[in-house]
This record gives C-alpha cells, sequence and structure tokens, in this order.
C-alpha cells in the first residue's frame, strides 16, 4: 500500500537540490545533436499546486524554492526559466516535477519513458504530460520498469531513480538495480536520490555501491540542519554515476551558497564528493 504523496514535498530543499542537479545532466545531453533517452523510475505526479491542501500543510516548499530569488542565481537561469515557464510572471503557483522539468528541456528527437505506481499520481502524470511528444508512462514498478528499457535505441541518456524510501528495502534495491542497469547501459548517467534520515543508511548505501567497483561516482548532499536520528530529514543527496565533466566544479560552488540560504543559519551542511574515479 502506496501512502506517500509527493505534493506534500514539492519544491523543498530535497527537491531543489535534485532538480538543479537533473537540470544540469539534461543541458549536458542537449550539446549534442544526437538523441537522448530520460527514464525516471519513480516519476511521481509531474506538476504540484503549492496552494493546495497537501502543499499548504506542510509548508515545505516556503522552506525550499520559495526562499530562492532568481536574479541572485545566473548560474542556474536554466533551472529557474522551467519553473517560471509554469507560473504567470514573478508568481510562484506551481512546482514542476522530475518529469515535466526533463520534458520541458527536452526535444522532438528526445524520449521519456516516466514509471508511477501510485493510481492518483499516475492519472495525474498522465494528464501533466499529455501535450509532450515522444513519452511513454507506465503504471508499473520502476525499477523492473528501468531494465526493460536498457539500453535505450539511442545509448544516451539520463536515468533517475527517485524513490520515496518509504519501504525500507528500497535503500538495498537501489543499489541492486543500478548494479544491473550499468551491466545493460554501462554509459548511462544514473543520478540517484537519497534522504539523510539515519545516517547510517546511506553509509551503508554506499559502501555497497563502491563494493561493486562502479567507477565515476560523484556525490552532491545539501541539509538543512545536522544528523540526527529523531527529526526527520535533515539532509537530502544526490549520488551521480558518469556525471557530465564540468558538474562537480559547479555544484562545489553552488552547494555552501545553497546551504547557507536554505538552512538559514551560517552552519552550513552539505557534502561535495568525488566517492569514485573513472
Ligand atoms: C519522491 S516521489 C517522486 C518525485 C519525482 N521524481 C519528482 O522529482 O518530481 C516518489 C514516487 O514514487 C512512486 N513509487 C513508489 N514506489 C514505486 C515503484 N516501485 N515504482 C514506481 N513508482 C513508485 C510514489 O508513488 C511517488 O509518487
Amino acid at each position: 500500500m502506496l501512502s506517500y504523496r509527493h505534493s506534500f514535498h514539492a519544491g523543498n530543499f530535497a527537491d531543489v537540490l535534485k532538480h538543479i542537479v537533473l537540470v544540469e545532466i539534461i543541458q549536458h545531453l542537449l550539446k549534442k545533436d544526437k538523441p537522448f533517452d530520460y527514464i525516471d523510475t519513480h516519476a511521481g505526479a509531474g506538476l504540484y499546486q503549492l496552494n493546495s491542501e497537501q502543499a499548504s500543510k506542510t509548508g515545505e516548499y516556503l522552506r525550499g524554492i520559495a526562499q530562492l530569488n532568481p536574479s541572485h542565481w545566473p548560474e542556474l537561469s536554466q533551472y529557474f526559466e522551467v519553473i517560471k515557464s509554469f507560473n504567470r510572471a514573478n508568481e510562484l503557483n506551481c512546482y514542476p516535477g522530475s518529469p515535466l522539468i526533463a520534458l520541458e528541456l527536452m526535444r522532438k528527437q528526445d524520449k521519456a519513458w516516466l514509471f508511477e505506481l501510485h493510481p492518483a499520481d499516475f492519472e495525474l502524470l498522465k494528464l501533466n504530460t499529455k501535450k509532450f511528444s515522444g513519452v511513454k508512462t507506465r503504471q508499473s514498478d520502476g525499477f523492473k520498469g528501468l531494465l526493460s528499457v536498457l539500453p535505450p535505441t539511442s545509448r544516451r541518456g539520463v536515468v533517475l531513480i527517485d524513490p520515496s524510501y518509504e519501504i525500507k528495502t528500497d535503500y538495498e534495491q537501489v543499489i541492486n538495480y543500478l548494479h544491473k542497469a550499468l551491466q545493460k547501459f554501462a554509459s548511462g548517467i544514473y543520478a540517484l536520490w537519497y534522504p539523510v534520515v539515519d545516517r547510517y543508511r546511506i553509509d551503508k548505501m554506499q559502501r555497497a555501491l563502491l563494493r561493486m567497483g562502479i567507477r565515476d561516482i560523484q556525490r552532491f548532499e545539501l541539509g538543512i540542519a545536522e544528523d540526527s536520528s529523531n527529526v526527520g530529514m535533515t539532509s537530502a543527496g544526490m549520488i551521480v554515476i558518469n556525471p557530465p565533466w564540468l558538474m562537480f566544479d559547479k555544484m562545489a560552488l553552488l552547494l555552501p551558497k545553497l546551504a547557507k540560504i536554505l538552512s538559514g543559519t551560517d552552519n552550513v551542511f552539505y557534502k561535495c564528493d568525488i566517492l569514485s574515479t573513472e
């Protein structure tokens, strides 16, 4: 039984990090005319109303995207342009999820594969993506779905793996499926999102990834508070395999600035590391 709904969390600090990294990767893929595939294993509904009952209840976006003034972040202009395209001038009423962010940037030669299990969010996803071409939406398990579409015919692409970790086995599943996916599509760019609720789970996940001998892994993490095992999510991270060239340098400059604004303190919580080299 799936109870997680992303509408409670859309636009929070974790989404900001995830979507900045996603936009960077897609911008890199767009540098060549050759088509690419976007695979989103846990797509969500695609678009979120920030004045909905769910978003208002948690107010998470107020401590996330609403804290960032686009004019202060020229290096993130593409990310803010995408958000702007779903809103009226100078308003922030809607926040696009990963599939709509990707689709807004993609071209007619590119393809998207979107997996979402929740029946209500799947219906919304279909509705929210219907004006785009080259999109396949599936109401099925994203881990199995991923393996079924690899390698993509374009032989270029990005896979976003963004489970809610509602089911604790997801921490192991993501690593097992990444391993299998890399065997089918070694040159793909993989972006794995994780929440820091219990640090030990993340350390364990990273050790497992490194034990598999996977090369070229970078980790970008952004926090709003110190690690603690009793206050929920304090940080969130993205593990990127085969990251675009220069992404590390950009994130190294960006993360301390973002961490300062989003935590609202001078105590910055972030990580920017090379977990394994090429
Ligand atoms: C964190 S949300 C996705 C947010 C989205 N990627 C974004 O950035 O806008 C995780 C989604 O995965 C869905 N989900 C959970 N288990 C799944 C599975 N095994 N396969 C596909 N979707 C799943 C949930 O219903 C939820 O909508």
